[in-house]
Protein backbone atom coordinates (compact mmCIF):
# COMPACT_ATOMS: atom_id res chain seq x y z
CA UNK A 1 0.00 0.00 0.00
CA UNK A 2 1.16 3.68 -0.81
CA UNK A 3 2.75 5.15 2.04
CA UNK A 4 0.40 8.39 2.87
CA UNK A 5 2.23 9.96 5.36
CA UNK A 6 4.32 12.65 5.08
CA UNK A 7 7.04 14.88 7.06
CA UNK A 8 7.81 18.22 6.15
CA UNK A 9 10.31 20.71 8.35
CA UNK A 10 12.01 23.78 7.73
CA UNK A 11 15.15 25.20 9.42
CA UNK A 12 14.66 26.14 12.68
CA UNK A 13 15.43 29.69 12.86
CA UNK A 14 18.27 31.56 15.39
CA UNK A 15 16.76 33.84 17.84
CA UNK A 16 19.98 36.19 17.58
CA UNK A 17 17.65 38.06 15.55
CA UNK A 18 13.76 39.09 14.12
CA UNK A 19 11.85 37.72 11.43
CA UNK A 20 11.88 38.73 8.16
CA UNK A 21 11.36 38.04 4.91
CA UNK A 22 13.82 35.50 4.52
CA UNK A 23 12.39 33.27 7.51
CA UNK A 24 8.75 33.74 5.94
CA UNK A 25 9.80 32.97 2.15
CA UNK A 26 11.26 29.25 3.29
CA UNK A 27 8.35 28.47 5.84
CA UNK A 28 5.75 29.64 3.38
CA UNK A 29 7.03 27.50 0.96
CA UNK A 30 7.19 24.44 2.83
CA UNK A 31 3.47 25.59 3.82
CA UNK A 32 2.20 25.55 0.37
CA UNK A 33 3.85 21.85 -0.15
CA UNK A 34 2.01 21.11 3.55
CA UNK A 35 -1.11 21.82 2.24
CA UNK A 36 -1.03 20.34 -0.89
CA UNK A 37 -0.06 17.03 0.13
CA UNK A 38 -2.74 17.07 2.96
CA UNK A 39 -4.85 17.99 -0.04
CA UNK A 40 -3.52 15.59 -1.93
CA UNK A 41 -4.77 12.75 0.86
CA UNK A 42 -1.29 12.42 2.57
CA UNK A 43 -1.53 12.68 6.73
CA UNK A 44 1.24 15.56 7.13
CA UNK A 45 3.38 16.49 10.31
CA UNK A 46 4.39 20.20 9.49
CA UNK A 47 7.16 20.99 11.62
CA UNK A 48 8.64 24.43 12.23
CA UNK A 49 10.84 26.45 14.97
CA UNK A 50 13.50 28.04 16.79
CA UNK A 51 17.23 27.27 17.30
CA UNK A 52 17.85 29.00 20.67
CA UNK A 53 21.52 27.99 21.79
CA UNK A 54 24.84 28.83 20.49
CA UNK A 55 27.30 31.36 21.02
CA UNK A 56 25.60 33.75 18.38
CA UNK A 57 22.33 33.56 20.30
CA UNK A 58 24.32 34.06 24.15
CA UNK A 59 26.23 37.25 22.75
CA UNK A 60 22.92 38.43 21.68
CA UNK A 61 21.01 38.18 24.65
CA UNK A 62 24.50 39.39 26.70
CA UNK A 63 24.23 42.54 24.21
CA UNK A 64 20.80 42.54 24.88
CA UNK A 65 21.41 42.62 28.91
CA UNK A 66 18.61 39.85 29.62
CA UNK A 67 18.91 36.54 30.71
CA UNK A 68 19.70 34.32 27.32
CA UNK A 69 16.65 31.82 28.45
CA UNK A 70 14.39 35.04 28.52
CA UNK A 71 16.18 36.43 25.70
CA UNK A 72 14.88 33.11 23.57
CA UNK A 73 11.56 33.25 25.20
CA UNK A 74 10.84 36.80 23.78
CA UNK A 75 12.59 36.06 20.64
CA UNK A 76 10.85 32.61 19.83
CA UNK A 77 7.37 34.25 20.02
CA UNK A 78 8.00 36.80 17.40
CA UNK A 79 8.68 33.74 15.36
CA UNK A 80 5.77 32.62 16.55
CA UNK A 81 3.37 35.16 16.44
CA UNK A 82 4.61 35.38 12.73
CA UNK A 83 2.80 32.01 11.30
CA UNK A 84 -0.77 32.56 11.46
CA UNK A 85 -0.73 36.19 9.86
CA UNK A 86 0.64 34.13 6.90
CA UNK A 87 -1.54 31.05 7.22
CA UNK A 88 0.98 29.01 7.89
CA UNK A 89 -0.42 25.27 8.77
CA UNK A 90 2.39 23.70 10.97
CA UNK A 91 1.73 20.87 13.19
CA UNK A 92 4.44 21.23 15.96
CA UNK A 93 6.75 24.28 16.55
CA UNK A 94 9.96 23.38 18.21
CA UNK A 95 12.05 25.33 20.47
CA UNK A 96 15.90 23.94 21.53
CA UNK A 97 15.22 24.60 24.67
CA UNK A 98 12.80 22.41 25.29
CA UNK A 99 13.20 19.66 27.71
CA UNK A 100 12.00 17.01 25.31
CA UNK A 101 14.63 18.66 22.92
CA UNK A 102 17.60 18.40 25.00
CA UNK A 103 16.51 14.98 26.26
CA UNK A 104 16.90 14.05 22.09
CA UNK A 105 19.94 15.32 21.85
CA UNK A 106 21.72 13.60 24.81
CA UNK A 107 20.15 10.47 23.65
CA UNK A 108 21.41 10.98 20.10
CA UNK A 109 24.85 11.29 21.79
CA UNK A 110 24.99 8.34 23.38
CA UNK A 111 24.44 6.44 20.38
CA UNK A 112 27.01 8.31 18.44
CA UNK A 113 29.35 7.26 21.28
CA UNK A 114 28.26 3.62 21.47
CA UNK A 115 29.10 3.42 18.21
CA UNK A 116 32.15 4.51 18.46
CA UNK A 117 32.14 7.37 16.32
CA UNK A 118 33.08 10.48 19.48
CA UNK A 119 36.32 10.70 21.13
CA UNK A 120 38.02 13.80 22.87
CA UNK A 121 40.78 15.74 21.67
CA UNK A 122 41.75 19.31 21.30
CA UNK A 123 40.12 21.33 18.36
CA UNK A 124 42.42 24.24 16.86
CA UNK A 125 41.02 26.04 13.99
CA UNK A 126 39.17 28.86 12.40
CA UNK A 127 35.08 29.40 13.50
CA UNK A 128 32.54 31.77 12.57
CA UNK A 129 30.47 33.02 14.94
CA UNK A 130 27.81 34.47 12.73
CA UNK A 131 27.66 30.85 10.84
CA UNK A 132 28.26 28.76 13.73
CA UNK A 133 30.42 27.17 11.44
CA UNK A 134 34.55 25.49 11.64
CA UNK A 135 35.93 26.54 8.11
CA UNK A 136 38.90 24.58 6.71
CA UNK A 137 41.95 27.07 5.31
CA UNK A 138 41.20 26.54 2.11
CA UNK A 139 37.41 28.13 2.72
CA UNK A 140 38.88 31.69 3.65
CA UNK A 141 40.34 34.43 2.83
CA UNK A 142 42.48 37.16 4.44
CA UNK A 143 40.77 39.37 7.30
CA UNK A 144 41.49 43.00 8.05
CA UNK A 145 44.20 42.19 10.84
CA UNK A 146 45.96 38.58 11.48
CA UNK A 147 44.09 37.50 13.85
CA UNK A 148 40.11 37.20 11.77
CA UNK A 149 39.90 35.74 8.39
CA UNK A 150 36.89 35.92 6.39
CA UNK A 151 34.77 32.93 4.78
CA UNK A 152 34.77 33.12 1.04
CA UNK A 153 31.21 31.06 0.68
CA UNK A 154 29.03 33.63 3.20
CA UNK A 155 31.62 36.72 3.78
CA UNK A 156 31.59 35.86 7.80
CA UNK A 157 34.37 36.48 9.97
CA UNK A 158 36.60 33.83 11.31
CA UNK A 159 38.59 33.42 14.75
CA UNK A 160 41.37 31.45 15.87
CA UNK A 161 39.32 29.10 18.09
CA UNK A 162 41.93 26.12 20.36
CA UNK A 163 40.19 24.67 22.96
CA UNK A 164 39.21 20.71 24.20
CA UNK A 165 36.53 19.52 22.17
CA UNK A 166 34.89 16.19 21.46
CA UNK A 167 34.93 15.18 17.79
CA UNK A 168 32.32 13.17 15.65
CA UNK A 169 34.50 10.39 12.87
CA UNK A 170 32.94 12.46 10.45
CA UNK A 171 35.82 11.27 8.27
CA UNK A 172 35.00 7.48 8.24
CA UNK A 173 31.38 8.08 6.57
CA UNK A 174 33.36 10.16 3.48
CA UNK A 175 32.67 6.67 1.33
CA UNK A 176 29.37 6.05 2.90
CA UNK A 177 28.06 9.32 2.09
CA UNK A 178 29.15 8.94 -1.45
CA UNK A 179 27.27 6.24 -2.16
CA UNK A 180 24.40 7.12 -0.77
CA UNK A 181 24.12 10.19 -3.00
CA UNK A 182 24.72 7.82 -5.93
CA UNK A 183 21.95 5.67 -4.42
CA UNK A 184 19.94 8.42 -3.85
CA UNK A 185 20.01 10.52 -6.87
CA UNK A 186 17.24 13.02 -5.43
CA UNK A 187 18.41 13.41 -2.33
CA UNK A 188 19.82 16.61 -2.57
CA UNK A 189 18.23 19.18 -4.41
CA UNK A 190 18.56 21.40 -6.85
CA UNK A 191 21.05 20.08 -8.81
CA UNK A 192 23.52 22.88 -8.42
CA UNK A 193 23.40 21.93 -3.82
CA UNK A 194 23.80 18.56 -5.34
CA UNK A 195 27.38 18.95 -7.09
CA UNK A 196 28.44 21.51 -4.91
CA UNK A 197 28.08 19.01 -1.95
CA UNK A 198 29.05 15.87 -3.93
CA UNK A 199 32.28 17.79 -4.78
CA UNK A 200 32.78 18.81 -1.37
CA UNK A 201 32.42 15.19 0.18
CA UNK A 202 34.66 13.85 -2.46
CA UNK A 203 37.50 15.56 -1.41
CA UNK A 204 37.16 13.71 1.42
CA UNK A 205 36.11 14.89 4.92
CA UNK A 206 37.93 15.51 8.40
CA UNK A 207 36.29 14.68 11.93
CA UNK A 208 34.28 17.29 13.04
CA UNK A 209 34.39 18.82 16.34
CA UNK A 210 31.16 18.85 18.41
CA UNK A 211 31.62 20.42 21.28
CA UNK A 212 32.65 23.99 23.20
CA UNK A 213 33.72 24.41 26.63
CA UNK A 214 34.12 28.28 25.85
CA UNK A 215 30.89 29.79 26.95
CA UNK A 216 28.00 27.28 28.66
CA UNK A 217 24.88 27.86 26.63
CA UNK A 218 23.62 24.50 25.20
CA UNK A 219 22.55 20.94 25.63
CA UNK A 220 25.69 19.79 28.28
CA UNK A 221 27.57 16.68 26.83
CA UNK A 222 26.26 13.50 28.93
CA UNK A 223 29.26 12.51 31.27
CA UNK A 224 30.83 15.84 30.66
CA UNK A 225 29.17 19.01 31.43
CA UNK A 226 32.31 21.46 31.14
CA UNK A 227 31.25 20.36 27.65
CA UNK A 228 27.96 21.87 25.82
CA UNK A 229 27.17 20.78 22.40
CA UNK A 230 28.13 21.96 19.37
CA UNK A 231 25.11 24.21 18.05
CA UNK A 232 24.58 22.21 14.91
CA UNK A 233 24.09 18.83 16.53
CA UNK A 234 21.27 20.03 18.78
CA UNK A 235 19.82 21.75 16.09
CA UNK A 236 19.83 18.98 13.26
CA UNK A 237 18.15 16.79 16.29
CA UNK A 238 15.16 19.08 16.35
CA UNK A 239 13.72 16.96 13.47
CA UNK A 240 13.73 14.08 15.32
CA UNK A 241 13.07 15.12 18.50
CA UNK A 242 9.55 16.91 17.58
CA UNK A 243 8.64 13.49 16.39
CA UNK A 244 9.28 11.91 20.44
CA UNK A 245 12.63 10.00 19.45
CA UNK A 246 13.86 8.75 22.85
CA UNK A 247 12.70 11.48 24.97
CA UNK A 248 9.45 9.66 26.31
CA UNK A 249 6.70 11.91 24.61
CA UNK A 250 4.23 10.44 22.06
CA UNK A 251 6.25 8.70 19.88
CA UNK A 252 5.49 9.82 16.03
CA UNK A 253 8.92 8.58 14.67
CA UNK A 254 6.98 5.20 13.15
CA UNK A 255 4.82 7.06 11.29
CA UNK A 256 6.65 9.92 10.07
CA UNK A 257 9.97 9.21 10.23
CA UNK A 258 12.32 9.62 7.66
CA UNK A 259 11.45 13.34 6.95
CA UNK A 260 10.27 13.72 3.23
CA UNK A 261 11.96 16.78 2.63
CA UNK A 262 14.02 19.54 4.89
CA UNK A 263 13.19 22.13 3.02
CA UNK A 264 16.47 24.49 3.96
CA UNK A 265 18.24 27.54 2.67
CA UNK A 266 20.80 27.02 0.35
CA UNK A 267 23.87 28.13 2.83
CA UNK A 268 22.74 25.26 5.04
CA UNK A 269 22.84 22.73 2.80
CA UNK A 270 26.02 21.41 3.95
CA UNK A 271 25.01 20.75 7.59
CA UNK A 272 21.57 18.90 6.78
CA UNK A 273 23.03 16.55 3.51
CA UNK A 274 26.67 15.82 4.97
CA UNK A 275 26.41 16.09 8.92
CA UNK A 276 23.11 14.88 9.87
CA UNK A 277 22.65 11.97 7.38
CA UNK A 278 26.62 11.03 9.02
CA UNK A 279 24.40 11.45 12.94
CA UNK A 280 21.29 9.23 11.49
CA UNK A 281 23.89 6.82 9.91
CA UNK A 282 26.04 5.99 13.24
CA UNK A 283 22.97 6.14 15.26
CA UNK A 284 21.59 3.32 13.30
CA UNK A 285 19.04 5.26 11.95
CA UNK A 286 17.12 5.56 8.49
CA UNK A 287 18.15 9.16 6.11
CA UNK A 288 15.73 11.70 5.15
CA UNK A 289 14.22 11.47 2.00
CA UNK A 290 15.31 15.12 0.91
CA UNK A 291 17.05 17.92 1.26
CA UNK A 292 16.06 20.85 -0.52
CA UNK A 293 17.90 23.82 -0.63
CA UNK A 294 16.41 27.28 -1.06
CA UNK A 295 18.14 30.29 -3.11
CA UNK A 296 18.64 33.60 -1.70
CA UNK A 297 16.67 36.72 -1.71
CA UNK A 298 18.47 40.19 -2.21
CA UNK A 299 15.79 43.00 -2.09
CA UNK A 300 16.08 45.86 -4.94
CA UNK A 301 18.96 44.22 -5.56
CA UNK A 302 20.56 44.76 -2.71
CA UNK A 303 21.62 42.31 0.56
CA UNK A 304 19.13 42.50 3.03
CA UNK A 305 21.12 43.91 6.05
CA UNK A 306 20.15 45.98 9.33
CA UNK A 307 22.96 48.57 8.41
CA UNK A 308 21.82 49.13 4.95
CA UNK A 309 18.65 49.61 6.25
CA UNK A 310 15.98 47.71 3.48
CA UNK A 311 15.03 44.34 5.80
CA UNK A 312 11.86 43.87 4.30
CA UNK A 313 9.75 42.61 7.77
CA UNK A 314 7.00 40.61 7.87
CA UNK A 315 4.78 43.76 9.02
CA UNK A 316 5.63 45.53 5.76
CA UNK A 317 4.85 42.19 3.53
CA UNK A 318 1.24 42.26 5.09
CA UNK A 319 1.17 45.73 5.13
CA UNK A 320 1.83 45.73 1.06
CA UNK A 321 0.49 42.90 -0.58
CA UNK A 322 -1.70 40.83 2.33
CA UNK A 323 -1.08 37.51 3.34
CA UNK A 324 -2.24 36.02 0.11
CA UNK A 325 -0.47 38.31 -2.14
CA UNK A 326 2.81 37.66 -0.35
CA UNK A 327 2.24 34.09 -0.05
CA UNK A 328 2.20 34.55 -3.80
CA UNK A 329 4.45 37.15 -4.43
CA UNK A 330 6.90 35.28 -2.82
CA UNK A 331 6.28 32.01 -4.57
CA UNK A 332 5.81 32.91 -7.97
CA UNK A 333 8.88 35.41 -8.52
CA UNK A 334 11.75 33.24 -8.25
CA UNK A 335 11.70 30.13 -9.27
CA UNK A 336 12.59 27.61 -6.27
CA UNK A 337 16.08 26.99 -5.37
CA UNK A 338 17.17 29.70 -7.56
CA UNK A 339 18.66 33.17 -5.89
CA UNK A 340 16.14 36.42 -7.05
CA UNK A 341 15.44 40.08 -6.56
CA UNK A 342 12.08 41.32 -4.90
CA UNK A 343 11.14 44.12 -6.40
CA UNK A 344 8.06 45.87 -4.81
CA UNK A 345 6.97 46.92 -8.33
CA UNK A 346 7.51 43.29 -9.61
CA UNK A 347 5.34 41.81 -6.90
CA UNK A 348 2.88 44.35 -7.01
CA UNK A 349 2.47 44.27 -10.94
CA UNK A 350 2.52 40.14 -10.24
CA UNK A 351 -0.48 39.94 -7.97
CA UNK A 352 -1.92 42.31 -9.78
CA UNK A 353 -1.66 40.54 -12.90
CA UNK A 354 -2.12 37.00 -11.31
CA UNK A 355 -4.98 37.37 -8.72
CA UNK A 356 -6.66 40.64 -9.69
CA UNK A 357 -6.55 39.94 -13.40
CA UNK A 358 -6.15 36.73 -13.57
CA UNK A 359 -8.06 34.27 -10.82
CA UNK A 360 -10.03 37.27 -9.16
CA UNK A 361 -11.22 38.41 -12.59
CA UNK A 362 -12.10 35.45 -13.97
CA UNK A 363 -14.21 34.59 -11.23
CA UNK A 364 -16.02 37.65 -10.68
CA UNK A 365 -16.59 37.91 -14.18
CA UNK A 366 -18.12 34.47 -14.58
CA UNK A 367 -20.07 34.76 -11.05
CA UNK A 368 -21.71 38.09 -12.08
CA UNK A 369 -22.82 36.26 -15.50
CA UNK A 370 -24.58 33.81 -13.93
CA UNK A 371 -25.94 35.68 -11.35
CA UNK A 372 -27.30 38.25 -13.63
CA UNK A 373 -28.46 35.73 -16.50
CA UNK A 374 -28.82 32.37 -14.86
CA UNK A 375 -31.07 33.44 -11.61
CA UNK A 376 -28.10 32.85 -9.65
CA UNK A 377 -28.01 29.40 -9.38
CA UNK A 378 -25.44 27.07 -11.71
CA UNK A 379 -26.28 26.98 -15.03
CA UNK A 380 -28.00 24.16 -17.11
CA UNK A 381 -25.07 22.57 -18.73
CA UNK A 382 -25.90 20.96 -22.58
CA UNK A 383 -23.45 19.00 -24.77
CA UNK A 384 -19.92 20.13 -24.55
CA UNK A 385 -18.26 21.69 -27.58
CA UNK A 386 -14.84 20.12 -28.36
CA UNK A 387 -13.57 23.88 -26.89
CA UNK A 388 -15.30 22.92 -23.38
CA UNK A 389 -13.97 19.72 -23.25
CA UNK A 390 -10.12 20.71 -23.83
CA UNK A 391 -10.27 23.02 -20.95
CA UNK A 392 -12.08 20.87 -18.82
CA UNK A 393 -9.79 18.32 -19.49
CA UNK A 394 -6.89 20.60 -18.77
CA UNK A 395 -8.68 21.43 -15.60
CA UNK A 396 -9.20 17.90 -14.02
CA UNK A 397 -5.66 16.92 -15.24
CA UNK A 398 -4.07 19.40 -12.84
CA UNK A 399 -3.79 17.53 -9.82
CA UNK A 400 -1.71 14.99 -11.07
CA UNK A 401 -0.01 17.25 -13.39
CA UNK A 402 0.90 19.70 -10.29
CA UNK A 403 2.28 17.29 -7.64
CA UNK A 404 4.34 15.81 -10.09
CA UNK A 405 6.24 19.86 -9.81
CA UNK A 406 5.36 19.40 -5.99
CA UNK A 407 7.72 16.55 -5.22
CA UNK A 408 10.32 18.05 -6.93
CA UNK A 409 9.91 21.12 -4.86
CA UNK A 410 9.11 23.15 -8.48
CA UNK A 411 6.64 25.18 -6.32
CA UNK A 412 6.95 27.70 -8.80
CA UNK A 413 5.83 25.24 -12.03
CA UNK A 414 2.65 24.25 -9.63
CA UNK A 415 1.56 28.14 -9.61
CA UNK A 416 2.16 28.27 -13.83
CA UNK A 417 0.41 24.98 -14.29
CA UNK A 418 -3.16 26.24 -12.73
CA UNK A 419 -2.88 29.98 -13.58
CA UNK A 420 -1.96 28.54 -17.35
CA UNK A 421 -5.37 26.95 -16.54
CA UNK A 422 -6.53 30.50 -15.19
CA UNK A 423 -5.44 32.23 -18.34
CA UNK A 424 -7.08 29.52 -20.72
CA UNK A 425 -10.36 30.07 -19.35
CA UNK A 426 -10.05 34.01 -19.44
CA UNK A 427 -9.29 33.28 -23.11
CA UNK A 428 -12.56 31.09 -23.74
CA UNK A 429 -15.03 33.65 -22.25
CA UNK A 430 -13.74 36.32 -24.66
CA UNK A 431 -14.11 33.51 -27.42
CA UNK A 432 -17.30 31.99 -26.05
CA UNK A 433 -18.45 35.78 -25.65
CA UNK A 434 -21.14 34.68 -23.48
CA UNK A 435 -22.75 38.01 -23.27
CA UNK A 436 -23.34 37.97 -27.03
CA UNK A 437 -25.11 33.84 -26.46
CA UNK A 438 -27.54 36.10 -24.47
CA UNK A 439 -29.87 36.58 -27.26
CA UNK A 440 -28.08 34.69 -29.98
CA UNK A 441 -28.33 31.06 -27.98
CA UNK A 442 -28.99 30.99 -24.44
CA UNK A 443 -28.76 27.22 -23.87
CA UNK A 444 -25.52 27.93 -25.50
CA UNK A 445 -25.04 30.76 -22.55
CA UNK A 446 -25.84 28.29 -20.27
CA UNK A 447 -23.63 25.61 -21.00
CA UNK A 448 -20.50 28.32 -21.42
CA UNK A 449 -21.26 29.64 -17.65
CA UNK A 450 -21.65 25.84 -16.65
CA UNK A 451 -18.11 25.11 -17.87
CA UNK A 452 -16.45 28.33 -16.46
CA UNK A 453 -18.00 27.76 -12.81
CA UNK A 454 -16.72 24.19 -13.23
CA UNK A 455 -13.05 25.51 -13.95
CA UNK A 456 -13.16 28.30 -11.68
CA UNK A 457 -14.34 25.49 -9.03
CA UNK A 458 -11.05 23.16 -10.30
CA UNK A 459 -8.63 26.36 -10.14
CA UNK A 460 -9.43 27.15 -6.92
CA UNK A 461 -9.42 23.87 -5.22
CA UNK A 462 -5.67 23.91 -6.79
CA UNK A 463 -5.14 27.31 -5.59
CA UNK A 464 -5.77 26.54 -1.63
CA UNK A 465 -2.03 25.57 -0.51
CA UNK A 466 -0.75 29.36 -2.50
CA UNK A 467 -3.73 30.96 -1.82
CA UNK A 468 -5.91 29.88 1.66
CA UNK A 469 -7.99 32.81 1.88
CA UNK A 470 -8.94 33.54 -1.21
CA UNK A 471 -9.24 30.43 -2.87
CA UNK A 472 -11.61 29.67 -0.10
CA UNK A 473 -13.99 32.67 -0.90
CA UNK A 474 -14.24 31.53 -4.09
CA UNK A 475 -15.10 28.32 -3.08
CA UNK A 476 -18.04 29.41 -1.31
CA UNK A 477 -19.15 31.50 -3.96
CA UNK A 478 -19.95 28.27 -5.67
CA UNK A 479 -21.31 26.76 -2.59
CA UNK A 480 -18.99 24.13 -2.32
CA UNK A 481 -19.18 22.29 0.72
CA UNK A 482 -16.23 22.48 3.25
CA UNK A 483 -15.63 18.96 2.73
CA UNK A 484 -15.72 18.68 -1.30
CA UNK A 485 -12.44 20.54 -1.59
CA UNK A 486 -9.95 18.47 -1.75
CA UNK A 487 -7.86 17.23 -4.95
CA UNK A 488 -10.07 14.08 -5.37
CA UNK A 489 -13.18 16.14 -5.65
CA UNK A 490 -11.01 17.08 -8.70
CA UNK A 491 -13.08 15.21 -11.50
CA UNK A 492 -16.59 15.03 -13.08
CA UNK A 493 -17.56 12.92 -10.90
CA UNK A 494 -17.69 15.38 -8.56
CA UNK A 495 -18.28 18.58 -10.56
CA UNK A 496 -21.36 21.29 -10.14
CA UNK A 497 -24.34 20.30 -10.09
CA UNK A 498 -26.72 22.29 -12.12
CA UNK A 499 -29.38 24.08 -10.52
CA UNK A 500 -28.17 24.88 -6.86
CA UNK A 501 -28.50 28.05 -5.71
CA UNK A 502 -25.07 30.70 -5.33
CA UNK A 503 -24.37 33.18 -3.33
CA UNK A 504 -23.93 37.25 -4.15
CA UNK A 505 -20.55 37.03 -5.86
CA UNK A 506 -18.26 39.65 -4.32
CA UNK A 507 -14.57 40.27 -5.56
CA UNK A 508 -12.23 38.26 -3.96
CA UNK A 509 -8.42 39.62 -4.97
CA UNK A 510 -8.31 43.47 -5.43
CA UNK A 511 -5.70 45.80 -7.19
CA UNK A 512 -3.36 46.84 -4.88
CA UNK A 513 -2.07 49.93 -6.22
CA UNK A 514 1.25 50.76 -7.16
CA UNK A 515 2.89 53.95 -4.39
CA UNK A 516 6.06 55.19 -5.14
CA UNK A 517 7.47 54.71 -1.90
CA UNK A 518 9.60 51.64 -1.63
CA UNK A 519 8.26 48.80 0.51
CA UNK A 520 10.89 48.66 2.96
N1 LIG B 1 19.48 27.92 12.92
C1 LIG B 1 19.98 27.65 11.64
C2 LIG B 1 19.23 26.51 10.99
C3 LIG B 1 19.19 25.24 11.77
S1 LIG B 1 18.24 24.02 11.01
C4 LIG B 1 18.53 22.63 11.86
C5 LIG B 1 19.86 28.90 10.78
N2 LIG B 1 18.97 29.81 11.16
S2 LIG B 1 18.70 31.22 10.45
O1 LIG B 1 17.86 31.97 11.32
O2 LIG B 1 19.92 31.82 10.06
O3 LIG B 1 17.78 30.91 9.24
C6 LIG B 1 18.32 30.69 8.05
C7 LIG B 1 17.25 30.29 7.03
O4 LIG B 1 16.31 31.37 6.80
C8 LIG B 1 17.88 30.05 5.68
O5 LIG B 1 18.43 28.75 5.62
C9 LIG B 1 16.74 30.29 4.75
O6 LIG B 1 15.90 29.17 4.79
C10 LIG B 1 16.01 31.45 5.40
N3 LIG B 1 16.54 32.72 4.89
C11 LIG B 1 17.09 33.72 5.64
N4 LIG B 1 17.37 34.76 4.82
C12 LIG B 1 17.03 34.47 3.55
C13 LIG B 1 17.01 35.18 2.33
N5 LIG B 1 17.50 36.39 2.21
N6 LIG B 1 16.47 34.56 1.25
C14 LIG B 1 15.93 33.31 1.32
N7 LIG B 1 15.94 32.60 2.45
C15 LIG B 1 16.58 33.10 3.56
O7 LIG B 1 20.56 28.98 9.78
Amino acid sequence: MKNKNFYITTPIYYVNGDPHLGHVYTTTAADVVARFKRLAGYNVHFLTGTDEHGQKVAQSAEKAGIDPQEFCDQVAQKFRDVLSPFQISNDDFIRTTEDRHKKTCMALWKKLEDAGDIYLDKYAGWYAVRDEAYYGEDELEDGPDADTKIATATGAECKWVEEESYFFRLSDYTDKLLKFYDDNPDFIGPKSSANEIKAFVAQGLTDLSISRTTFDWGVPVPGNDKHVMYVWIDALTNYISALGWENGESNLMDQFWPADVHVVGKEITRFHAIYWPAFLMSANLPLPKKVYANGWWVVEGEKMSKSLGNVITPETLLENYGSDGSRYALMAEMPFGNDGNFVHESAVNRINGDLANGLGNLAQRSLSMIAKNCESVVPHKGEFSSDDKTLLEKAYALPEVTETHVNAMQIHKYLEAVWSVVGDANAYIDAQAPWKLKKENPDRMQTVLYVLAEVIRCVSIMAQPILPTGADKILDQLALDKSSRTFAHLNENHALQSGMTLPVPQGVFPRLELNTEQAA
